[in-house]
């Protein structure tokens, strides 16, 4: 695909930002959806800055019309040939301290919405030569984990979906690719979540490192990616064995029970 046209959801976060500044880097044409237009124009800038060129598309993703935003995308450039559904939002602390509106709105980010732009380019996608769609999931999305019981969900849920997308299109021109992150450093883990990082030691890599793999997995046609060592091995295991995992999970949850005082229900909300 030569200067391909990727729009990029949540393009104004850590790791979208960091996978447009990529793409830009190999000359592609990006188009930016996000609802900050402060910070959508940093990232524009950003983007012109590698060698891409860039068009902000400002939409909030729950409220607005999917087949709007897929319209003014394909309008942009002409043409999409990659969605990169990335944008979401997280939930830590304790099952019962999450309110309904705060559940509604991650499922409504983290599943609805990149399943419902998917539809909309759809039609446009099988249009084209060469067409890729790349779902930014998590590691949690395949280990289901304590204090994240609604964001592991949504993320089981989005992997679901690549998976069964991935088979049903296997035989046309548009190819799923579903990525997933250990930790990474950005505004989505707050303060709890960076503090008890820290004290229980996990692993952690920029989003520059997530970029990379995304790249790696376009270019390498690679259906799923899995970052970090041992995290991938963990994976695996709780796919055959989740038994195995518990006990280790269940002390887990234990060290991590002192930092969700203060549920971030709030600001999953107000986003
Ligand atoms: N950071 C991690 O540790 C980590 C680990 C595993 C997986 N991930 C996944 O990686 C993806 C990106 O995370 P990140 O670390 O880059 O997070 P981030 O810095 O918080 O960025 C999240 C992005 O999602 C956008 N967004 C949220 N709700 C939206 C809505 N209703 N409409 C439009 N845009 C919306 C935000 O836009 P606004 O600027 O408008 O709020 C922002 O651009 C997420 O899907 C996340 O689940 C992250």
């Amino acid at each position: 695909m030569s200067a391909p046209v990727v729009l990029v959801t949540g393009a104004s976060g850590g790791i979208g930002s960091a996978i447009a500044t990529a793409f830009a880097r190999q000359g592609a044409r990006l188009i930016l959806v996000g609802r900050n237009a402060t910070a959508m124009a940093g990232v524009a800038k950003a983007v012109e800055g590698a060698g891409g060129a860039a068009v902000v598309l400002l939409a909030d993703l729950v409220k607005d019309d999917p087949a709007r935003i897929a319209g003014q995308a394909i309008a942009a450039f002409g043409a999409v040939d990659m969605l990169v559904n990335c944008a979401g939002v997280q939930y830590f602390g304790d099952a019962e301290a999450e309110t309904a509106g705060g559940t509604a709105q991650l499922f409504a980010t983290n599943v609805v919405a990149p399943i419902q732009l998917i539809q909309a380019l759809l039609p446009h996608l099988k249009s084209r030569p060469e067409a890729r769609i790349v779902n930014v999931g998590s590691i949690f999305g395949s280990i289901g984990f304590p204090c994240f019981a609604s964001y592991s969900a949504s993320k089981f849920a989005l992997r679901g979906y690549s998976e069964a997308l991935r088979r049903e299109l296997a035989d046309g021109p548009v190819k799923v690719h579903y990525v997933a992150p250990r930790y990474t450093r950005t505004g989505f883990n707050r303060a709890p979540v960076a503090r008890m990082a820290e004290a229980l030691g996990m692993n952690q890599d920029n989003p520059e490192r997530v970029a990379e793999q995304v790249l790696a997995a376009v270019r390498g046609k690679r259906a799923d990616t899995y970052l970090g060592w041992p995290e991938k091995l963990f994976v695996r295991i709780n796919a055959v064995l989740p038994r195995l995992i518990d006990g280790a999970l269940v002390r887990q949850a234990r060290r991590m029970r002192p930092f969700t005082r203060g549920p971030l229900v709030e600001s999953i909300e107000s986003n």
